[in-house]
């Protein structure tokens, strides 16, 4: 099975833990890292609403918690007509742990639908140069 089919597995296999009491809104990603080491998260909400995290989020945590730092591919899922992309947030993290080649997916429960670079998805990336002015 090609790696990109098993990352869509995985993330579609840990959405089913998402906790989403709130919204009802089940949604997966998982992380293909440079090292090939696979990370998966769900997203996990809260009663108090802003303390929830996004699948994203639970994804990379994992990823650094594991040793990894940079991110190849990251498969995202959810059980939605138009396909869901990650928060404003979340592609600043994403960004975080990318090179000029990080892919990010885009997928519904059946498979991946659409790919994008991350520079296409947050091309004015707040970023390290502009913490140094
Ligand atoms: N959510 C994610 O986990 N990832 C996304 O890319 C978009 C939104 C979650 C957050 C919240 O638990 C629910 O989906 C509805 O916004």
């Amino acid at each position: 099975m090609s790696d990109l089919i098993s990352l869509f597995n995985k993330a579609l296999q840990i959405r089913q833990n998402a906790y989403a009491p709130y919204s009802k809104f089940c949604v997966g990603a998982a992380v293909l890292s440079s090292n090939d080491n696979v990370y998966s998260g769900c997203n996990v909400e809260n009663v108090s609403y802003p303390n929830g995290t996004c699948a994203e989020t639970g994804a990379i945590a994992a990823m650094v918690a594991g040793g990894d730092v940079l991110i190849k591919d990251i498969v995202v899922v959810a059980d939605s007509k138009v396909l869901i992309k990650p928060c404003g947030a979340c592609l600043q993290r994403i960004f975080e742990f990318a090179d000029n080649n990080t892919k990010v997916h885009l997928a519904d429960l059946e498979g991946i639908k659409k790919t994008y670079l991350i520079s296409e998805l947050l091309p004015l990336a707040f970023n390290e140069e502009e913490l140094k002015q």
